[in-house]
């Protein structure tokens, strides 16, 4: 009998910690990103602090990007990664935070960081000058025949839109420029329309 109830004791002496251990370790943490979302622009950082329901938290990541470079899986307490829009467009990176305390995870939490293009506006001097000078030599710069003078920025700006007008002409009709050239890419004559829509700068 004596036996009996001592077993018992000790069983629910071994119950009763093994419940208490497993409570312990069973908390799961859970993780908070401040801010919960971030936009930037492209070349910046990102600033985002990771804090927890629990002490001594570690949090790991993983990332998936598009349209954006620079983003890497890592672990800390604050994301400080300098991101860049690989494109014309604003890409996204989604960071994946696991965190973990006292050898157990938490639910992970998912942060989304825009990446917007630094927008380049199009200036006389950097973009449309190399194009014209290359383009309409001999007749339309200083020392050639025609009295419009490209490689000047007022008559450039001037002269604008009979330019694109001329440009976008069909090879074949009247007036089409350059003259007895070939016809700019839709590159160069988008760029021409850019330099308008950018406010005709000259640097
Ligand atoms: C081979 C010489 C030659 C080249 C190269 C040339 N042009 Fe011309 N351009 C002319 C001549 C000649 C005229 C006058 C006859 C006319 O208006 O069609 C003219 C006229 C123009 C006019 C009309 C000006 C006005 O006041 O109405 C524009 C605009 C023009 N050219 C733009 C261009 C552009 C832009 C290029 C380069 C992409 C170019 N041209 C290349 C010879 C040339």
């Amino acid at each position: 009998m004596k036996t009996k109830i001592l077993g018992l004791f000790l069983f629910s002496a071994f119950l009763f910690m093994n419940s208490c251990t497993e409570e312990d370790e069973a908390v799961p943490p859970v993780a908070t990103a401040t801010p919960s979302a971030q936009t930037i622009s492209s070349g910046t950082a990102t600033s985002i602090a990771l804090t927890s329901s629990v002490a001594g938290t570690t949090f790991s990541w993983t990332v998936t990007q598009a349209g954006v470079s620079g983003a890497t899986a890592g672990s800390g307490l604050n994301i400080a990664q300098t991101l860049t829009a690989t494109g014309a467009v604003a890409g996204t990176v989604t960071y994946t935070i696991i965190p973990t305390a006292n050898g157990v995870s938490g639910t992970a939490l998912n942060v989304t960081v825009t990446v917007n293009p630094v927008i380049v506006k199009i200036t006389y001097n950097a973009n449309i000058k190399p194009l014209l000078v290359n383009s309409c030599t001999p007749c339309h710069v200083t020392g050639g025949s025609n009295p419009n003078k490209f490689d000047i920025y007022a008559t450039a700006k001037s002269k604008i839109n009979v330019i694109i007008d001329r440009v976008e002409r069909e090879t074949t009709a009247a007036g089409f420029m350059p003259k007895g050239g070939s016809k700019l890419s839709a590159a160069n004559i988008a760029l021409l329309k850019k330099w308008v829509d950018d406010g005709l700068l000259e640097n």
